[in-house]
């Protein structure tokens, strides 16, 4: 420690960042929901609307796949950062459905310095998996990949660049010089009309005008204050751009892992102090890309349409396909907990394992023979490698009225012990149902 006695830096209460562990929908949504209780600011730090998330409250159900998920809070700022992907389009839809709802949107800012999905995006995006036939990524079709391409190629349009038509006539005259020659000559489509998208994009600015602003002010301020922010990751850390199943893995910039965190609002890494990652009891992912833990039989219809009739089943919030499903895979789980830096677990859905006769975690994977213990980072290997699994007693008793963890069915209690042993991190928090009273606080958060 110095000597000297000057500026001080540090700040009473710490920025907490969540990221979902696996390969997303990991139920984010509900523990930010839960999280955000406490929190004066929850913002969104990366990727785009090819995100969901679903939140169960007294106001209904509610999809949300760019507006954080504290709105529902009317007391929080809530906070789009910088290294969002913004489809115009679709946040105002989102904003519109959510007025008519009741819910007041007058705290919410989207960072003036984000990155705009416009129409070539998506149809390139389109293209794109059309041409590369049976090695398609599985997109999610949103356009939020070829919006990254372009904000990385220095070619991209900053919300800032929609509330002005002279700003932004000459940067999408200039995109669309280039991107009409790669729309039709590379795969052969139609090219893009530029003064009709100057003249919507234009609109879409005036309307998106009065929620524009800069998001580190607006994160920076209230903890400066001492008040709790909320900094939520999109999709799962195994989508992630370096750390994830490469190439089936989504493109954005900074990433959705703990390390975008910062980056994604402007602030810097010694301003986060905890990072909890959500990890479902079991494993799901959509899209295509490996999956070792993959479930192919009658369990994995049980797990997916588990609450089915309620909406709660494992089809995705934004494309409505049906998930893959398999067990936990703790080998690819441990990654994850190491590269985001993970203090604490929230582990979701574990009401869904309910009634299960056995419960199985996957240990290491089998490679010719010999054990490996951590994400291979090939994916012809990858794709090789055979799940070795630990197997533990299930339990008959429901858990969704559960509010405490020795309440929990012993076998249960032992679940999540093993989880915690092989993933080298706490469980905090469990959820055991949809709504927000539906969750076991294990070790408070903040
Ligand atoms: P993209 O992000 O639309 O480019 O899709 C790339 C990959 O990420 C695909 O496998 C998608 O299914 C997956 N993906 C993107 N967003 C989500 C999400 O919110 N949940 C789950 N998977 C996602």
């Amino acid at each position: 420690m110095s000597a000297r006695k000057g500026v001080e830096r540090e700040f009473p209460m710490p920025i907490v960042v969540v990221v979902g562990g696996q390969w997303g929908d990991e139920g984010k949504g509900r523990i930010v929901d839960l999280l955000a209780r406490k929190a004066r600011v929850v913002a969104r730090y990366s990727a785009g609307n090819n995100a969901g998330h679903t939140i169960v409250n007294e106001r209904g159900e509610f999809k949300l796949h760019l507006v954080p998920a504290g709105i529902f809070y009317p007391e929080k700022t809530c906070v789009i950062g910088n290294g969002v992907a913004i489809d115009p389009d679709v946040l105002l839809g989102e904003i519109e459905n959510l007025r008519a709802k009741g819910i007041d949107t007058s705290k919410l800012l989207v960072s003036d310095r984000a990155q705009v999905i416009m129409p070539w995006h998506v149809l390139l995006d389109q293209l794109d998996e059309k041409m590369r036939g049976n090695a398609a990524i599985g997109t999610t079709g949103k356009g939020v990949g070829p919006c990254f391409i372009d904000k990385v190629a220095r070619r991209g349009i900053r919300t800032a660049d929609l509330l002005r038509a002279e700003d932004l006539g000459p940067r999408v005259r200039s995109a669309l010089e280039y991107q009409n020659r790669v729309i039709t000559g590379v795969y052969g489509g139609e090219p893009i009309d530029a003064d009709q998208v100057i003249a919507r994009y234009t609109e879409l600015g005036q309307r998106l005008a009065p929620f524009l602003g800069d998001s580190q002010s607006a994160v920076l301020e209230p903890h400066r204050r001492g008040e709790y922010v909320l900094l939520e990751g999109a999709q799962g850390s195994l989508l992630d751009l370096d750390h994830g199943t490469y190439p089936y893995v989504t493109s954005s910039v900074p990433s959705s892992s703990s390390s975008g965190a910062g980056l994604g609002v402007g602030i810097g890494p010694t301003d986060i102090k905890r990072v909890v990652g959500v990890f479902k009891s079991y494993c799901t992912r959509v899209g295509n890309g490996p999956f070792p833990t993959e479930l192919f039989d009658e369990t994995a219809d049980r797990l997916r349409d588990h609450g089915k009739e309620f909406g709660r089943g494992e089809y995705g919030t934004t494309t409505g396909r049906p998930r893959r499903i398999g067990w936990l895979d703790a080998v690819s789980a441990r990654y994850s907990v190491r590269f985001n830096g993970l203090s604490a677990l929230a582990l979701t859905r574990l009401d869904v394992l309910d009634g299960l006769e056995t419960i199985k975690i996957c240990t290491g994977y089998e490679l010719d023979g010999t054990i490996v213990d951590t994400l291979p980072a090939r994916q012809s290997v990858l794709d090789r490698v055979r799940p070795i699994y630990e197997e533990l007693p299930g339990w008959t008793d429901a858990t969704s009225e559960v509010r405490n963890f020795d309440d929990l069915p012993k076998q249960a209690q032992a679940f999540i012990k093993r989880v915690e042993q092989l993933l080298e991190c706490p469980v905090d928090l469990i959820s055991v149902g949809p709504a927000r009273e539906q969750a076991i606080i294990v070790n408070p958060i903040f």
